[in-house]
Parts: structure tokens; sequence; C-alpha cells
């Protein structure tokens, strides 16, 4: 569209408010392949809020991006890693004048996708056009749009799922992207998962919309939940009181997102995720709003078959299928090289069946491997960096984009939570800690899920006399499973104490725990003060 009465190209208007994912696809392409991106870049924040829709998000480096690309279910084969990988190296890569800040990587993400940064808006048709040979997209990953649909990573692997449901992720994903009225036009972001395990590795209760696996009579389906979310108005979703059976699914998506589109907000958009929906019209209104949007009568909850447990994948495990088995390697804080990537992926082709999969806790599976070349693999050199039998915080680390890239990012969460983890697992190497989660972010948006943590660290800011400096907030015995958010027990605690702090926590818990207590038991029973009293400065 031309503007005003000027007929350049600089006062070209690039996309329509009326663009959805699709046109905005295109006219990137466009402008990307004809060596025109800068006209996008000048448009300024509207234009860039429009990338969004395709997987594009503005980095604090001006003219480069974050380029998140979607992955159902965390499903890859080892040419779409070995792509992706190769996308990383060759395109991840920081101008001259940012010679300190790391490139080439790619992030694992807590929603099974896979982030780069240091992305140009001209390097975009090629990276598309690499991406989409090999079946991946980034459409509809970044903005007001159906996200990411996530699932249990070890989907159709596991020996006790109730079913394999990566067909029905396929499926729901493919819907979204085909029907943007679903997928995009949303009064804010909405996140589904889906499981067919009997473990909530998919976290279903922080999610905007999710199924778990449930029997209704002779019938095997799931159960909904809608309304869950973290970030700074954290609400663990509500069971809906409905089932559906695995035909009825996208229906059910279908009907949950016209919910949110009819009554969610357009305008306020700090406060109107589905959840702000679920709560102002009640669970009983909001289930009767989706129940008569569905084409089949509603039914009511059936026996839920989940146990609540979360299982974080690392290790080597039996897969379903006999003599086989899937190998998870820990990626603390999920970050890795390009390079790193490419291996997984000649690794898998050649140990495996040919799978890679990401997890929630932002780590990698190698499936299909046969039991008596497990070993092998194990002593590759790529597992001696990203270890199937990590140590205790290696393997529970998981940590936000944060800065230098992220514009929230008040300290880099990362490299803090890689700091603290190899640390702590120095400090008690050879001790059993049992399972722990550690979990940081940069700042109170919670991309790193920090509530739902046993130990949650979130960046912030404090003042003395003289200046700000950065500082972090605590919190403690967050647990998904028994319902339970974490509670901050210490405010604005400078760095350096929070590692002194958890370090002498961690010491007292090795003498006082009962027998089999976890480290998050352990904290649920200490009170607040007794816990505040490990941050503060004597
Ligand atoms: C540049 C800014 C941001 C970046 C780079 C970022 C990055 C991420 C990443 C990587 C994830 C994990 C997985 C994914 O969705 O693919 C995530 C999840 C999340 N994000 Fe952000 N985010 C940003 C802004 C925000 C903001 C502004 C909020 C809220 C106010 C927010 C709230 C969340 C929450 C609550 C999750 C939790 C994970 C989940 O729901 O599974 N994010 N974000
Ligand atoms: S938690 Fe904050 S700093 Fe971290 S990625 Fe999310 S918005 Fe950025």
């Amino acid at each position: 569209m031309v503007s005003g009465s000027d007929n350049t190209e600089a006062t070209m208007s690039v996309f329509e408010a009326a663009d959805g994912p699709g046109e905005v696809l295109s006219k990137v392409k466009e402008y990307g392949s004809t060596g025109r991106s800068s006209l996008i870049l000048d448009e300024g924040e509207s234009a860039i809020g429009k990338l969004r829709l395709v997987g594009v998000y503005d980095d604090r480096q001006e003219g480069h991006f974050m380029l998140r690309i979607r992955v159902p279910g965390g499903r890859l084969n080892w040419r779409q890693a070995e792509v992706i990988g190769e996308a990383a190296e060759q395109f991840a890569i920081r101008p001259d004048w940012e010679r300190s800040t790391p490139q080439q990587f790619l992030e694992i993400t807590t929603r099974q996708d896979i982030q780069l940064h240091w992305i140009r808006l001209d390097h975009l048709p090629e990276i598309w056009a690499r991406l989409e040979e090999v079946g991946v997209t980034s459409l509809q990953a970044c903005g007001d749009t159906t996200r990411n649909i996530t699932s249990c990573p070890v989907a159709g692997l596991d020996p006790h799922e109730v079913m394999d449901v990566s067909p029905l992720v396929q499926q729901m994903n493919r819907y979204v992207l085909e029907h943007p009225e679903y997928g995009a036009f949303l009064p804010r972001k909405f996140k589904i998962a889906i499981t067919g395990c009997r473990d909530d590795c998919i976290l279903a209760r922080i999610n905007d919309l999710a199924f778990v696996p449930a029997r209704r009579d002779a019938e095997v389906g799931f159960n909904i939940y809608g309304g869950g979310g973290l970030s700074d108005y954290p609400r663990l979703a509500s069971d809906l009181d409905l089932f559906v059976t695995p035909e009825e699914v996208v229906s059910a998506l279908k009907a949950s997102v016209q919910v949110y589109k009819d009554f969610g907000d357009y305008e306020n958009k700090a406060v109107n995720r589905f959840r702000r929906v679920v709560e102002e019209l009640g669970i009983e209104a909001t289930r009767r709003e989706v129940a008569e949007r569905l084409p089949f009568a509603a039914r009511s909850a059936g026996e839920e078959l989940s146990q609540g447990s979360r299982h974080d994948h690392v290790g080597v495990h039996a897969q379903r299928q006999p003599g086989q088995s899937y190998v998870g390697l820990a990626v603390p804080v999920g970050r890795m090289r390009g390079q790193e990537m490419i291996e997984a992926a000649r690794l898998a082709h050649t140990y495996g069946d040919g799978g890679v999969r990401l997890t929630q806790r932002q780590n990698l599976v190698i499936t299909g491997v046969a039991n008596e070349r497990a070993e092998a693999l194990v002593e590759e050199p790529l597992l001696q960096k990203f270890t199937p039998r990590p140590a205790t915080f290696a393997r529970s680390v998981v940590a936000c984009t944060s800065s230098p890239f992220c514009k929230f990012g008040i300290l880099p969460a990362k490299e803090l939570g890689l700091r603290l983890s190899s640390s702590l697992d120095q400090a008690f190497a050879g001790n059993d800690l049992g399972s722990l989660k550690l979990h940081v972010s940069g700042c109170k948006a919670s991309c790193a899920q920090v509530q739902i943590a046993d130990v949650g660290l979130r960046a912030t800011l404090t003042k003395d006399e003289d200046s700000l400096y950065e500082a972090v907030d605590v919190s403690m015995g967050g647990s998904l499973g028994d319902g339970r958010l974490a509670e901050w027990v210490a405010l604005e605690v400078p760095v350096p104490k929070v590692q002194q702090g958890l370090h002498e926590l961690l010491t007292v818990y090795q003498d006082q725990r009962a027998d089999s207590e976890t480290f998050g038991q352990y904290v649920r029973r200490l009170d607040q003060a007794t816990l505040r009293s490990y941050f503060q400065e004597v």
C-alpha cells in the first residue's frame, strides 16, 4: 500500500492492519529477497509487532532479531535438527562490534521450540526456504497467536503411556496454522498442551488449554483444563469438567479459542490472557460457553489417567518398542552451539531411528537406539558435555532468554543459571541431593516458570543510596503436582548472597532431611522466616 501523496518507497507502508501470518510471511520474504528489508525496520514498532506473527521477535540489538522455530510436540527428525543447527552456525552471527556476546548458538525452550538470535531480516527468506524444505516453520511462534502445541517429548515411546498423541499434535498444529482465525488475531497469546502419558511433563495446569488422558465408560480420551499461566498473575488451569475423544479434540480447541475471542479483551493487553476470561466468567460459565460451541453434546470429565509426576527424560530409558531405548541429554539452560545440534542430528541418524526430541526442561532426547548400542552412544564426545548422567544442578537448571538479547532482561539469566549450577554441583559433588528444580528468570515475566520450581530466581533491580543494582527475588516450594505455586521467600537479594544462601540451605537439608524427603518437601515444611534468614545479609 502506498500512503499519502508521495509515491516513493520510503513512505510505503509494508504491512496492512489486517495482515495475518501468511501475508506477513510473504511480505518479509519479498522485501528480504529484493534488498528492501530496511523499509520494514524504518516503519518502527507497528511493523516490528507484525513480525511476531511469523516467529520473529525484536532483540535488544538493533536490526537483529530472535527467530523462534515452532516444533510441535518437540519432535524433529535428524535432518530437521541438522538444518536448524546449520542455520545457527551460518546466520546467528553477531556483527563485528559485538565481540563479547555469544553467537552461533540456539536455545531449546520450555515450550519445545528452538530460538536463534542475531537474525537479520534480509537473511530470513533463505532461512525460511531451508526450513520449509524440511517441513519446519516459525509461523505463529510469537505474538498474539496459538503458540506451539506442546506434548510429551517421548510420545509413542513411553512404555506406560495411555496413547500416542503425536498424530493429534500434528493435526492440531496444522489446524491452527491453516486457519488463522483460530491461530492468530487473538486477544493475546494462547498456549495449548496435550499428552497421552501418565506423567505431567506438559505442565498441564500452566497452559491456557490442556488435554490430559482420561477414561469415560469404555472410551479413552481427554479431560480438558483451561485458564492456566504464570507471568505476573499466575493461575493454575481449572478442570472444565469436559471429556472429549481424540476425534473431538480439534473441535474442543476451536470452541475454546472462540470463547477466548468472544470474551477476551483486545484492548487491555496487560491482563487479558484466557485465564482472565475464566476468572471473570467463572469456571461453570466458561464450561457452558465452550460446550455451546461444540458440534456435539458435551460430556462431563472422565476418570483421569495421569499421575501428575514429572519425568525429565534425562538418562537411558527403555522404550515401548522391544530392544530400543531413548537417551535424554541434559543441555544446561537449553543452550547449544549450532555445530552441537548438527552433531546430535548425526548421532540420532547413526545410533537411533533418526528422532530428536526437545523437552520442556530445555533438554534433548535421541530416540530409537538399539539397547546394545546405547553405551557406545553415551561414550560419544558430545555426550561428555551434554551428558545423560548429569550432576544434580546441571540436570535441574532451566533459564529464560534474558539479557543480552531480551529487552526485558535485567541480568543474563542463562549465564547466572550456568554459574550457579556448576558451582553448586562442585560444592556437592558425590552427594545425593535427589530431584531438585532450579529455574532462573531475567525479569518478572517468568518465562522460566520460576513459580513451579523448588528454587526460583527472578532478577530485579534494587537501590542503595547511590545507584541501582541487579538483585534476585528468591522463591521456593513450587510443585505443580501438588497444585502449589512457589512462595517468595526473599526479595532483592544480592547475587553473591543467593549462591551462599543456597549452599547453606542445601547443607542443612542434607543433615536434617527425613529418609526420602526431597528438597522441595523439606523447604515446604520450613517457615518463611527460616527460609528468608538464609538470604539476609548479617
Ligand atoms: C523479548 C521478550 C521475551 C522473550 C525473549 C521471551 C521468551 C520466552 C521463551 C523462550 C519462553 C519459553 C517457551 C516458548 O514460549 O516458546 C517463554 C515462555 C513464557 N513467556 Fe516469554 N518471552 C518474552 C516476553 C515475555 C513477556 C513480556 C511475558 C509476560 C508478561 C512472557 C511470559 C512468558 C511466560 C509466563 C512463559 C512461561 C512458559 C510457558 O507458558 O510455558 N514472556 N518466553
Ligand atoms: S523472563 Fe523476562 S528477561 Fe526472561 S525472557 Fe522472559 S521477558 Fe525476557
